[in-house]
């Protein structure tokens, strides 16, 4: 069985103290969990302070957002040897807040992540169709043309170095919850994407995450599902008992 990875995203949310002590709070509470890898992407100003909160502990540290250059010129931006320098395993990129909001698309995407993997870095790249995409039947399209276009170029051996995130846009911080058999799907096309592209040895070894209002309440319903390899959390990662919850969800 792939190795389930539970992973906090919070988003442009905490300050220095309350970031330090629920990355202090989830290391103690996650100390006992052996079966499965965690995560918490603090905002970029509070990764050392996480890092250090984290240290020895068995929760990884995740970015939430990086740009491909190497240094120079680029105002406001982060590099991949940064991220790496801070203590950094994970970065998510090509989240839809990014892609809808910043306007990222899919060859800025696949330029950050074949910049992040080339540093070592773990990229949890993000991809999910709008309401309109799915209520036009286009979920399946949308989300290949993502995966081609932000996976582009990466080797077998670089493919399995991926997370994936199935983040359905209507899910987000909406409450509205992919159904299980909803988001399965979408992780069946996306592992058959994996096959078709890779091979399937690859396809078996990538961990497809799903995002979007994930709860204690629907994680052991969503995270049963064959194709479902761990969660991307947003609004209930950013207390210890919820995100603790949803560990708690996993398949056993
Ligand atoms: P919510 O869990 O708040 O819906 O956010 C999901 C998400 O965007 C994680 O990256």
């Amino acid at each position: 069985m792939r190795r389930q990875l539970i992973a906090g995203n919070w988003k442009m949310n905490t300050n220095r103290a309350s970031a330090a002590a629920l990355a202090e709070g989830v290391a103690k509470a996650a100390a006992s969990i052996t079966d499965a890898d965690l995560a918490v992407s603090p905002p970029s100003c509070y990764l050392e302070t996480v890092g250090k909160a984290l240290r020895g502990s068995r929760v990884a540290l995740g970015a939430q957002n990086m740009y491909f250059e190497k240094d120079g010129a680029f105002t406001g931006e982060l590099s991949a040897a940064m991220l790496v320098d801070l203590g950094c395993k994970y970065v998510i990129l090509g989240h839809s807040e990014r892609r809808h909001i910043f306007g990222e698309d899919d060859p800025l995407i696949n330029k950050k992540v074949l910049a992040a993997l080339a540093a070592g870095l773990a990229p949890i790249v993000c991809l999910g169709e709008l309401l309109a995409d799915r209520e036009a039947g286009r979920t399946e399209q949308v989300v290949r043309t993502q995966f081609d276009g932000s996976l582009a170029g990466l080797t077998p051996e670089q493919i399995c170095r991926v997370v994936i995130a199935y983040e359905p846009v209507w899910a987000i911080g909406t409450g509205r919850t992919a159904t299980p058999q909803q988001a399965e799907e979408v992780h069946l096309i996306l592992r058959r994407l994996l096959v078709d592209k890779y091979n399937g040895e690859a396809a078996n070894r990538v961990i497809i995450q799903y995002g979007g209002s994930v709860k204690p309440d629907n994680a052991v319903e969503l995270l049963g599902q064959p194709n479902i390899d761990g969660a991307l959390v947003g609004g209930a990662s950013l207390k210890v008992e919820p995100f603790l919850g949803i560990v708690a969800g996993r398949k056993r």
